[in-house]
């Protein structure tokens, strides 16, 4: 049997994770996975070589993210990271940031309204501008949204879109059907089994 250590951080939010807090020192915990469907637009991430990336964030969203900045970071591309703490811990994110060694500015994705903020605009808006690459995006389903009607608000041709997935996501394994959803070909797809066009 194999012995080492698993590092998780967890956001206790609903019935699943708050299992979790019941847990003492000692008790034995089934992992299953991992599930190979946490990125949607896998696709234009893998086809990323020494261009200029880059990723914004949103709370925990950062977490599921770093593994795609060190992908990017790995093929040469240059990283920009934002970071939205949200309401997540500071101190959590930075702990993730500094144990990866990932440089990082704060940014305020949305604004009061809930829309995407002025200032998030103008950082797509340069990035474009300068003949940037790939946008990633690490937040909610709604930030993904935003950001992708914002691309195609200003009239973006080349900036390609990743994201984590966070649709719906549940059980992982093509079962429970939280994530089902049928397309305009009337397929039903599994969002988490499945790479799907982000738009
Ligand atoms: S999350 Fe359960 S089927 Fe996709």
């Amino acid at each position: 049997m194999m012995v080492g250590s698993i590092g998780m951080t967890l956001l206790f939010r609903g019935v699943k994770t708050n299992q979790f807090k019941d847990l003492a020192e000692g008790d034995t915990l089934l992992l299953r996975g991992p599930f190979n469907n946490g990125l949607l637009g896998l696709q234009h991430l893998e086809a990323q070589q020494s261009s200029r990336c880059l990723i914004l964030t949103k709370g925990i969203g950062l977490l599921p993210s770093v593994s795609a900045v060190r992908y990017l970071q790995s093929r040469h591309n240059e990283t920009e990271l934002y970071v939205d703490e949200g309401n997540f811990s500071p101190s959590i994110l930075k702990f993730q940031l500094d144990l990866f060694e990932l440089p990082f500015k704060p940014l305020t994705l949305l604004d009061d309204d809930g829309e995407l903020s002025t200032p998030a605009k103008h950082v797509i808006r340069r990035f474009v501008a300068d003949g940037g690459s790939l946008i990633h995006v690490g937040a909610s389903e709604y930030v993904i949204h935003q950001v992708a009607a914002y691309l195609h608000y200003i009239g973006n041709r080349h900036v390609k879109l990743s994201a984590c997935n966070n649709a719906r996501m549940c059980c992982g394994e093509g079962v429970c059907g939280a994530c089902t959803e049928i397309t305009a070909d009337r397929r039903v797809i599994h969002h988490c089994k499945e790479q799907v066009k982000i738009k």
